[in-house]
């Protein structure tokens, strides 16, 4: 039977150690890097009344992952997900538009492609007014236009 020395103790802990940390990282990088599905999340979320969309800037519906904007007095809501790679697109108030930190792809407030990596403009969620709400049904993402479309 071997026995067990303080040098082999201490070597085999610090290995276990390194190893529980580098899996705990990976497991975390994992998390905050994978990129989201440009499917939805199989919810149908209830948001607000139409008319309490401003005409100017964006309502954030995190339950949607999305974003309900007033276009011309109508209502759309958009993906907050990058169609690059995946990362959440904010809004930004003070350039009216939606800038995507991950690598800088820019999308007006209409959802249009400016400039970037990404292959094409914020995708839509389906909505539809169910009793004078607007209800976004994630679960049906239209991909949006690609650079350069009249419409988008
Ligand atoms: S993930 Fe948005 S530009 Fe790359």
């Amino acid at each position: 039977m071997s026995e067990v020395t303080r040098r082999s103790f201490l070597s085999t802990t610090w290995k276990v150690g390194f190893g529980l940390l580098a899996a705990a990282g990976a497991v975390t990088s994992w998390d905050l890097l994978k990129p989201r599905l440009a499917a939805g999340f199989d919810a149908i979320v209830r948001t607000i009344a139409p008319d309490a969309v401003p005409e100017t800037g964006v309502v954030e519906v995190r339950e949607a992952r999305g974003y309900l904007v007033n276009i011309d007095g109508d209502v759309v809501a958009f993906s907050e997900v990058c169609t690059h790679l995946g990362c959440r697109v904010p809004y930004i108030d003070e350039n009216d538009r939606f800038e995507c930190p991950c690598h800088g792809s820019k999308f007006t407030r209409e959802g249009c492609y400016i400039e970037g990596p990404a292959p094409r403009g914020m995708d839509h969620l389906a909505t539809e007014v169910v009793e004078g709400i607007i209800e976004i049904d994630t679960t049906e993402v239209t991909k949006g236009s690609p650079p350069g479309s009249e419409v988008c």
